[in-house]
């Protein structure tokens, strides 16, 4: 079963998002095998977001992202990488829809709410920078 890597941003913590967003992956059919409240370290945010490395807004990424809180998750399901990009709508702001996570709560590109994987690979690499094997759970739903 695919597996991705999701995190509500300070932002979404300090605005008391954690709760709508759950929901929102719940209510659409995938299940959480893992999650911690964690201020993520300088090391852990810079490996995050490697890719972003030399780009005008990495500083002010890496420091908002270890300012606070971030909840972060890991959700298994069908095309969860995918389907789970669709809610929560595009990056910038100005493109993301209606209906989306960010289209409903974001006017910032810069504070965005949610991060999610966007690729296995990512996926894998993400789960494995923030959780430990040990605190994902696997479990059935059928009860
Ligand atoms: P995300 O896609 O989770 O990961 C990269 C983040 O960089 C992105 O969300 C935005 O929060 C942030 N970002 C992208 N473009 C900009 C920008 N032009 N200014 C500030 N932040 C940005």
């Amino acid at each position: 079963m695919e597996k991705t890597f999701l995190m509500v941003k300070p932002d979404g913590v300090q605005r008391g998002l954690i709760g709508e967003i759950v929901k929102r992956f719940e209510q659409k059919g995938f299940q959480l095998v893992g999650s911690k409240l964690m201020v993520i370290t300088r090391e852990q945010a810079e490996y995050h977001y490697e890719e972003h490395k030399g780009k005008g807004f990495y500083e002010e990424l890496v420091s908002f992202i270890t300012s606070g809180p971030v909840f972060g998750m890991v959700w298994e399901g069908d095309q969860v990488i995918t389907l789970s990009r669709t809610m929560m709508g595009k990056t910038n702001t100005l493109d993301a829809l209606p209906g989306t996570i960010r289209g409903d709560f974001a006017v910032h590109t810069g504070l965005n709410i949610i991060h999610g994987s966007d690729s296995p690979e990512s996926a894998e690499r993400e789960i494995n920078n923030f959780f430990k094997p040990e605190e994902i759970v696997s479990y059935s739903k059928d009860v």
